[in-house]
């Protein structure tokens, strides 16, 4: 089995070509390979290699920036990802999308199934349902999987950031009024493993187990890197000055997830650790 992984260089791309590699032909691609965004070159590229998957993990995923930048965020999000369906369909490969839990308004007050009403609140999220509706209007043959929150070791994101300034600062002020599920790569890219095993379709939630905020998992990586003396202040969304609204629930149910695979994802806190040491 052959399959092409987009966004190769990203921190949940790099991480599922390390566990793909050991078990099928698995080629990245990033954007020195080919623009997503470049209807021919995207679509040649993508043909040119035949697989029988694409995991579709290129995106613009900076949410504050794609506030600013709209019309990119639309393009690499919303028109990218047609581009990879095109190819898709043109050879007969399956497709999976990662999207986000972005794409819900928060306002539900309980977990999001799959079937749920979206609502997104940002540009962000509203680009990635784009890419969404993309693929549903171009192949049948799809696995859309939302994710929420994620870090691991190959990205620039919220763990390392809390550590550096934590051991410089001392001082800091999050979130507390957003909840979500803190998502580890590695275990997101062996979830991926499974279900393409399983060839799992439609939409499916994957994300750890658990919930927090964004000060509860702050608090979270403080306590277990052992960094002392840091003084951690909760703030609301709107003492915050970011420019993208962001949902104040976002927590997505997994139980689809669980019932094709048998498993759910070990709880964040635990992960969290596997990655701090
Ligand atoms: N991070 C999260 O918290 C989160 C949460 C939910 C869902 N997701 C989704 O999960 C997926 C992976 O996220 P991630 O955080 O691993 O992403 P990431 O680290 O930002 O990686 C995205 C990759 O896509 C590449 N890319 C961007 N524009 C491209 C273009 N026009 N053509 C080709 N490649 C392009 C980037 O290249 P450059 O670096 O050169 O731009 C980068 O290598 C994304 O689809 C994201 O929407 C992420």
């Amino acid at each position: 089995m052959k399959v092409v992984v987009t966004g190769a260089r990203g921190m949940l791309g790099s991480e599922l070509i390390d566990i793909l590699t050991p078990l099928v032909t698995c080629i990245g691609v990033d954007i020195d390979d080919f623009d997503i965004t470049e209807e021919d070159q995207a679509i040649k590229g993508v043909m040119g290699l035949n697989p029988d998957i694409v995991v579709h993990t290129a995106a613009y995923t900076n949410v504050d920036n794609c506030e600013r930048d709209k019309e990119l965020a639309y393009r690499v999000n919303g028109e990218g990802t047609r581009n990879i369906a095109i190819a898709c369909s043109r050879i007969d490969a399956m497709m999976i999308y990662i999207s986000t839990d972005y794409v819900f308004d928060g306002t539900k007050g309980e977990v999001y199934h799959e079937d749920d009403q979206p609502n997104p609140l940002n540009i962000y999220g509203d680009s990635k349902l784009r890419g969404e509706k993309e693929i549903q209007e171009t192949l049948s043959d799809y696995l859309i999987i939302r994710t929420s929150w994620l870090y691991g070791p190959k990205g620039k994101n919220f763990v390392d950031t809390i550590l550096r300034i934590a051991r410089e600062k001392k001082e800091l002020k999050i979130v507390n009024d957003q909840v979500g599920s803190p998502t580890f790569t590695i275990d997101l890219a062996n979830a991926i493993s499974r279900l393409i095993d399983l060839k799992g379709k439609g939409v499916i939630n994957v994300a750890n187990s658990g919930s927090c905020s964004w000060y509860g998992f702050a608090q979270k990586i403080i306590e277990l890197s052992g960094i002392n003396g840091v003084t951690l202040t909760p703030i609301s969304s709107h003492q915050s000055d970011r420019p993208a609204k962001r949902p104040y629930y976002s927590v997505i149910d997994c139980s689809r997830f669980r019932d094709l695979t048998g498993y759910l994802l070990r709880r964040w806190e635990e992960a969290l650790a596997e990655y701090l040491k």
